[in-house]
């Protein structure tokens, strides 16, 4: 085995074992394919492994990567500086391609430099990097979803909700009373969402009034002990709860429950966005009206088309990132889609 492969293995960094969806701790020799020089090296680096919709990318990325290439997983724990010094042992390891989901998207101009340094191609993704950084080199490119698209697809589950259900104004002031959770603060799909989710309810000819908004940072534990607050503040009078992501509707959910809330017909519209797999049981069993399927198998499709002919060396176009648009020459954008308990299939 030769010195540089090792220490990418002493690293800690987690290997997609060939046709296999399993991401295995490394200490794992490479052998067969992943050792063979023609087999392309893909170092992909995450901003933290806990988050529960960024492992589902995480996990078809790998499983779509099977045997056509070595894939090296690394977490960044939430810290810009683990993530550079991560980037760090991939350009020391010669990797063929860098997939990157950034700790701080306001911060990828040194991720970038150092990656034309080494001439390693980037492909960033979920988080994204501001235009002018996007614009340094013509080499990195960018996988994500329009944060208006999911924020509108939430306000419209509401707003049908509320215009089917005249119930659900429970004080009778044709306004609808509603609180927020909100994902991290300065990432593009907590602040477009929270607002565009607002405007399409506004837009359905729907008064609006803000009895509450905070962060619960993408965390389910958060939305609990968020929601829990909000409960303890404004108690019945809340009508419905927008949350940024799945994750803190659940928490919500939890804490709604508590409240005496999905038992004897007392009911409130919660909204996420994702469509995770918990989120899909929870809007089965009715306590999530809706969510927006923010589709991970389709851009970890599209991450892994362009990680590929980049690391070939080859210039990425239609044809060969199987289909996927590639706008301005570097961005991949995918489509979101309403979820409800109608169409559930649709996010399986
Ligand atoms: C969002 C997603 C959140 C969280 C976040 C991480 O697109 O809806 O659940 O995963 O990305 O950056």
């Amino acid at each position: 085995m030769n010195k540089k492969v090792i220490s990418l293995l002493f690293a800690g960094v987690l290997v997609a074992t060939a046709g296999c969806s399993q991401m295995k701790e490394s200490g794992r020799k490479l052998t067969g394919a992943e050792s063979d020089a023609s087999t392309k090296r893909i170092g992909f680096l995450v901003y933290n492994f806990g988050d529960t919709y960024i492992a589902q990318v995480r996990n078809v990325f790998a499983q779509v990567a099977g045997s056509q290439a070595s894939v090296y997983f690394k977490d960044s724990q939430n810290s810009q500086q683990i993530q550079n010094e991560n980037m760090e042992v991939y350009i020391n390891n010669k990797v063929d391609a860098l997939v990157v989901n950034p700790v701080d998207r306001t911060a990828t101009s040194i991720i970038i430099d150092k990656a034309k340094n080494a001439d390693i191609p980037v492909v960033f993704y979920n988080r994204e990097p501001l235009s002018d950084d996007m614009k340094k080199w013509n080499k990195i490119y960018y996988v994500g979803a329009k944060a208006e698209q999911s924020g509108a697809m939430a306000g419209e589950i509401m707003a049908d909700y509320f215009k089917k259900h005249p119930e659900a104004d429970k004080n009778k002031d044709s306004t609808m009373q509603y609180v927020m959770l909100k994902g991290e603060p300065g990432h593009q799909d907590a602040e477009i969402r929270t607002k565009y989710s607002v405007k399409a309810v506004e837009d359905a000819g729907i008064k609006v009034q803000k009895l509450a908004e905070d962060t619960a940072g993408w965390d389910r534990n958060k939305g609990r002990e968020k929601m829990a607050a909000f409960l303890a503040t404004h108690g019945d009078r809340i009508e419905a709860v927008f949350s940024n992501n799945d994750e803190m509707a659940l928490g919500a959910i939890e804490a709604l429950k508590k409240w005496g809330y999905f038992k004897a017909n007392k009911y409130i519209p919660v909204v996420g966005v994702d469509a995770t797999a918990d989120a899909i049981k929870a809007l089965e069993d009715g306590t999530l009206l809706g969510t927006v399927l923010n589709d991970a198998k389709n851009q970890a499709n599209a991450l892994f088309n362009l990680a590929k002919v980049l690391a070939n060396k080859q210039t990425p176009n239609k044809e060969n990132i199987g289909g996927y648009e590639l706008t301005e020459g570097k961005y991949i954008w995918t489509a979101y889609k309403k979820i409800t308990k109608d169409n559930l299939n649709d996010a399986r």
